[in-house]
């Protein structure tokens, strides 16, 4: 989407104005002298046919404009203004503009309180998440596109410098977020372990910061990732194991370990999942998505910190050659692993991915990212991801980048006692316990068995957040959210 800022007088040509007011009457009148349409566009609220509550819309036609349609906003009440509901109420207005195929739009930044550039950084990631569409399957045979239109260019009325920067900003956050959304969305087969290595290829071709390093099947077999290999046993493909290194700052040694669980699919192998279950299982590769669109974000943003990131990528995949329930692998790390239940995979190949990273990379702290359990999506829902940490300063953090960013977070306890869940009468550990009680705890304390003492470290669960059971947020075109993003952005920003 081009950007560019205007004057009332100066606007240009354009398919829509979005004209943005209060809830109640004195919002509206406000906002209506503002762009001197007073005289014509009183009607609708005095009639009572729009309040301007949160992401409220309207079209009027007016004649003598340079625009061909008029579309009223509503922003809620003034006194709930907030970073959120800006972008909600913006996103609102984009898919109402889209619906009408407005390419052209302009928009009447409003009157607030808040600051210039607190408003343009939540109106721009509204208006930017909104505007996004996924329409690669979407074909017909005669030719004739189903494909959902986007505004292409949007004018700023009202707008500043420091307006103009904060959107600079957030289209280079925001592309991370599509690249996020992209590969979620994308079928099963056609993303998948090598797939994801060449956008990271293309990552380190397009960003001269960035670094990309893959394991090959081989490397991976010398290096005893037994775990990973296991996981990807009864699969076609081949799995990598993927490093990107982005380096932002040369002068300083803080580094931030960020690693995705990349499961092309997961049917849950031999412990096959039923009909239910496995329908959303191409987007088990959530975290490895956000991991490349946060690099891709950072190297945008010329990011003045340092960040390693590591994919662990492959499928579970149900075939003859499958790995089996009852039997034991070793980790790269060193312990071995009674596999309880073959669905229980993420943790397994993050296991070695995490053990790779920390023998290989001086890191800081680790947060890794994974679409883990099913028990988190039951405890928390789809609104917010499971985060648990060993350290409490790293989580508030956290808490504090997801209060920026509305992707929510909520602090789950890592309760020790039940590793004795993980106890096998045959290995050093089992891969889950017998019944699914605590089962996003007991698939975090199994990571933190692969943690070295005194490394901070950070999970977060996103099986409910990455991919979602149908659309919510005006924000959220599609199922796939790129959640994550945002959130490791403002969480690297706010690092001293
Ligand atoms: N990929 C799933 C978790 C998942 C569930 C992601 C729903 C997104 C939506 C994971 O690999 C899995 O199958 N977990 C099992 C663990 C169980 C076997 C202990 C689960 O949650 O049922
Ligand atoms: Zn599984
Ligand atoms: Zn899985």
């Amino acid at each position: 989407m081009k950007i560019s800022v205007a004057t009332a007088k100066k606007r240009k040509r354009a398919d829509a104005l979005i004209l943005p007011f209060w809830d109640g009457k004195k919002g509206a009148e406000a906002a209506f002298s503002l762009s001197r349409l007073a005289t014509l566009t009183k009607l609708p609220v005095k009639v009572g046919d729009f309040k301007g509550s949160e992401g409220e819309t309207l079209f009027l036609y007016l004649s003598g404009q340079p625009e061909k349609r008029l579309l009223l906003l509503g922003l809620g009440k003034q006194k709930s203004f907030s970073a959120e509901s800006v972008r909600r109420s913006f996103s609102a207005a984009v898919r109402a503009c889209q619906r009408k195929k407005c390419a052209q739009v302009n928009l009447f930044l409003p009157e607030t309180e808040m600051e210039m550039g607190c408003l343009a950084r939540a109106l721009s990631e509204g208006v930017l998440l909104a505007n996004y569409t996924f329409d690669l399957y979407k074909k017909r045979a005669s030719g004739e596109s189903e494909k959902q239109p986007l505004i292409e260019s949007l004018s700023l009325i009202g707008g500043d410098k420091i307006c103009a920067a904060e959107f600079a900003r957030s289209q280079k956050i925001i592309s991370g977020v599509y690249k996020a959304r992209d590969l979620v969305n994308g079928n099963a087969d056609d993303v998948y372990a090598q797939t994801l290595a060449q956008e990271a290829k293309d990552l380190a071709k397009e960003f001269s910061g960035v670094k990309t390093t893959v394991l090959s099947k081989s490397q991976l077999e010398k290096e005893k990732m037994g775990l990973l290999l296991a996981v990807n046993r009864g699969a076609m493909r081949d799995p990598a194991l993927i490093v990107l290194e982005y380096r932002g700052d040369a002068r300083s040694k803080d580094v931030t370990g960020i690693v995705g669980k990349g499961v092309s699919f997961d049917t849950g192998g031999i412990n096959l999942k039923p009909r239910g279950s496995i329908e959303d299982m191409k987007a088990d590769m959530s975290g490895a998505a956000t991991v490349l669109g946060t690099i891709r974000a950072a190297a945008a943003l010329k990011l003045k910190k340092n960040i390693i990131g590591v994919i662990p990528a492959v499928e579970n995949a149900i075939d003859a050659n499958s790995y089996k329930p009852g039997d034991v692998y070793q980790s790269r790390e060193g312990k071995t692993v009674e596999i309880a239940d073959t669905d229980a995979e993420g943790r397994l190949i993050l296991a070695d991915a995490l053990s790779y990273l920390q023998d290989n990379y001086k890191v800081s702290r680790i947060i890794d990212l994974a679409t883990l359990t099913g028990s988190i999506v039951v405890a928390l829902g789809e609104e917010a991801s499971g985060l648990f940490s060993n350290r409490d300063d790293l989580a508030k953090q956290i808490e504090a980048a997801s209060e920026k960013t509305a992707e929510r977070v909520w602090r789950m306890p890592l309760i020790a006692e039940y590793k004795e869940y993980l106890k096998s009468t045959i290995a050093d550990m089992k891969n889950v316990g017998g019944a699914r009680k605590g089962g996003s705890i007991v698939a975090a304390l199994f990571l933190q068995e692969f943690i070295k003492p005194g490394m901070p470290w950070a999970h977060l669960d996103i099986a409910g957040t990455a991919y979602l059971s149908e659309l919510k947020r005006p924000y959220h075109p599609t199922l796939a959210t790129g959640v994550g993003v945002r959130l490791l952005i403002e969480f690297l920003e706010s690092l001293e």
